[in-house]
């Protein structure tokens, strides 16, 4: 047991910033542009070169990008929009927005991703009652990719898009092609929120290798506005003229948001080999132990925006009190994430409990813990050691009571 006493609480996420992103965000203030110059094309070329896609469009989040992915995929009223029940809620709010309906596919609890059974069953019931899905979103939850290269198969197959929402997935990599390649999508879109694997603040990015998606988004960032006269419906009037041929929004991502990005993303590998170090040495922690833990599945190069550990089936009564006895010792244990189907929004949209029992069950025993760059091995240890000394307790307790 570490002699290691945290005074303060040790947060599950944490951004890592330098002076070199300090720095790069002065040299905006004192630039002529604060929105629409240099940097977010910079931002934008950086990340699609990374990932090794023709396109990239920064937006000021991932919700605001994976709204007008599916507004770019012609998602609308009538249309069916599939994703997994674990993961926030702005993964399946953006069909809502749309006007579409919102369908989960269970999840698999090795992975906490949607399991690929699950989705080729309801694939083929969907077939026979002409319900397919126009998209399914998947979500690479912790930075675990889903079944990739099956699920393209089925997208051939049953005709529907995919949108992969790698919020958790920037800098992993699946069958050796980096997240963000659309290798097996049709968009990618990444979140640049602080406790994400880079941060621009707020920030997101949807990728693509269609030029006329990537045109698409463009439009509906920036209200439906084009300036390119080859779109327009009548000759330019002149140089200030410009034409709002779509209803779109202004969901432009600002100069400073990305001159942070473009610096984060300089230190994009470091992060991601930092974050397996400290899943490595969880994984060495735990493999002992009557927890589980969320694995990659052996094509996956994760980027480990979360560590999950799920407690032991005969153990999830304890759930609440696990992680209230972690937060009372300044652990900020979390839980990632409550079911969609179970917020009162989504119930009063017709779901309920049972719907997904997997995930549901996922949800009564998931427990993230703190996972960032620069988390001391002391302050892990401490975690490892004082989460289990908590499961040591209750398997004593249930023993005595068993005797
Ligand atoms: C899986 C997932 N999708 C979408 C989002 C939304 O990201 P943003 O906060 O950048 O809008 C998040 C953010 O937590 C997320 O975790």
């Amino acid at each position: 047991m570490t002699s290691y006493n945290p005074k303060t609480m040790i947060p599950y996420g944490k951004q890592d910033l330098n002076e070199d992103d300090i720095a790069a965000i002065v040299d905006v203030l004192k630039s002529d542009y604060l929105t629409q110059g240099p940097k977010v094309p910079e931002f934008e070329q950086a990340i699609a070169s990374y990932c090794g896609a023709q396109f990239a469009t920064a937006t000021n989040s991932a919700t605001s990008a994976l709204h007008i992915a599916c507004l770019a995929l012609g998602v609308g009223q009538e249309d069916i929009v599939w994703t997994s029940p674990i993961s926030f809620v702005a993964s399946s709010n953006c069909a809502l927005y749309c006007g579409a309906n919102v369908d989960f596919v269970d999840i698999d609890i090795q992975s906490g991703n949607l399991s690929l059974l699950a989705l080729t069953n309801k694939l083929h019931h969907a077939k026979l009652n002409n319900i397919l899905p126009k998209a399914l979103i998947v979500v690479h939850l912790a930075g675990n990719c889903c079944e990739m290269s099956a699920i393209y198969q089925l997208s051939l197959q049953y005709g529907f898009s995919i949108i992969e929402d790698a919020s958790h997935a920037i800098g992993a990599s699946y069958n050796s092609h980096k997240v963000g390649s659309c290798r097996y999508s049709d968009i990618t879109i990444f979140s640049f929120h602080p406790v994400k694997i880079i941060t621009s603040a707020e920030g997101g990015m949807a990728l693509t290798n269609e030029a006329e998606l990537a045109e698409k988004i463009q439009l509906l960032r920036n209200h439906g506005i084009t300036n390119d006269p080859k779109v327009m419906t009548e000759t330019s009037h002149g140089p200030w003229y410009y034409q709002q041929i779509e209803l779109g929004f202004n969901y432009r991502m600002t100069e400073l948001q990305a001159a942070l990005g473009l610096s984060q993303a300089k230190r994009l590998d470091d992060f991601v080999q930092q974050r397996n170090a400290l899943a490595q040495r969880y994984d060495q922690a735990f493999k002992n132990s009557s927890l589980t833990y969320l694995r990659p599945n052996s094509e996956t190069h994760s980027s480990y925006h979360l560590y999950i550990v799920l407690l032991a089936q005969p153990y999830q009564d304890f759930h609440k009190e696990v992680i209230s006895k972690l937060r009372a010792k300044n652990v900020f244990a979390h839980v990632h994430y409550i079911p969609i189907h179970l917020q009162p929004y989504y119930q009063n949209l017709g779901f309920k409990a049972g719907d997904y029992p997997i995930a549901e069950n996922y949800y009564q025993r998931a427990i993230s813990l703190p996972l960032y760059p620069n988390l001391s091995n002391e302050a892990q240890q401490y975690i490892i050691d004082t989460l289990l000394a908590e499961i040591q307790t209750i398997e004593k307790n249930l023993i005595s009571v068993e005797n």
